[in-house]
């Protein structure tokens, strides 16, 4: 049985700070540049989510993408759309809201919300145009039950 992957994307617009607190002002701002603002900045976040399933006889579909798209919007774009990540989001406490470190939550925040049999395979987060992060799960925990 052919099986493909579907990738929904969505959109979000997010305040955030990239900081550690037990690091000066100086020294976050020497490493984390204009992201370190202390009064905050914004991004225009598009988030594409992709899932791989067998092809399912009756639909056609891997997973109908209305509800992928249900999915992402219940899970996290409620949660981030403008919104501070830093302040807001209990899911994020704690989390410096690297691009990174956000792909990684929203992962699981989305892998046990699926339709049977079609797992998560890959989330791309695009912080802007020209910087994105890509993350497929926990290494050697990506395979089916
Ligand atoms: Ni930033």
């Amino acid at each position: 049985m052919p099986v493909v992957r579907a990738t929904r994307s969505v959109h979000f617009s997010a305040a955030h700070r990239l900081y550690r607190q037990d690091w000066s002002d100086e020294k976050n701002t020497e490493v984390f540049g204009d992201c370190s603002n202390p009064n905050w900045h914004g991004h225009n976040y598009d988030l594409d989510v992709t899932v791989e399933g067998p092809i399912d006889p009756e639909t056609g579909f891997v997973m109908d993408l209305k509800l992928l798209k249900g999915v992402v919007g219940d899970r996290v774009v409620v949660d981030v759309d403008h919104r501070n990540l830093n302040t807001e989001v209990d899911w994020l406490t704690g989390i410096n809201p690297t691009t990174e470190n956000l792909v990684v939550a929203i992962w699981e925040r989305i892998a046990g919300s699926l339709s049977p049999g079609v797992r998560l395979a890959r989330i791309v987060l695009h912080e802007t145009a020209r910087n994105s992060v890509e993350y497929s799960g926990p290494a050697g925990a990506n395979i089916d039950e």
